[in-house]
């Protein structure tokens, strides 16, 4: 039974989160943070250098711990904060390290590298 409530909880918190994330909330804090501060893409230029250079590389190509080319990346706005807030493979989680505003930054700035 506690299994059971524990699974339920599980797929509720789960849920929470992926509707969080579909009714374009991040987006809004993407749009808010480019009207407030419209550098927001040269901060994240900043955040991209310190923290994803080292595997992704400066243009995003370095392929390093076999990280993503991020410049044929297709991967939504959404799509990108749940990957940094959750890591993925050899990708560790920028939950602790960055805040909502640093990721959405770094988010609208690594699109800049596709082509
Ligand atoms: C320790 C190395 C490492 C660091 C640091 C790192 N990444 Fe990654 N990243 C990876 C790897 C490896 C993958 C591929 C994961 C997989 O698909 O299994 C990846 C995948 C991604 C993807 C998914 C792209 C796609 O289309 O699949 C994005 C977006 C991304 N990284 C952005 C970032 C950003 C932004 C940062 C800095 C905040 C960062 N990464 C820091 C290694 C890293």
């Amino acid at each position: 039974m506690v299994r059971y409530f524990y699974g339920v909880l599980v797929l509720l918190v789960f849920c929470l989160y992926s509707c969080h994330n579909t009714d374009g909330s991040s987006k809004g804090v993407l749009k808010e943070v480019k009207e407030s501060k419209p550098d927001a893409v040269s901060d994240g230029a900043i955040t991209y250098r310190k923290r994803c250079a080292v595997c992704h590389g400066n243009d995003g190509a370095a392929g390093i711990y076999n990280a993503a080319y991020l410049g044929i990346s297709t991967m939504d706005d959404a799509s990108i904060a749940k990957v940094l807030k959750s890591g993925k493979g050899a990708m560790p989680s920028f939950s602790n390290s960055l805040n909502e505003v640093q990721i959405m930054q770094v988010t609208s700035y690594i699109k800049t590298l596709r082509h």
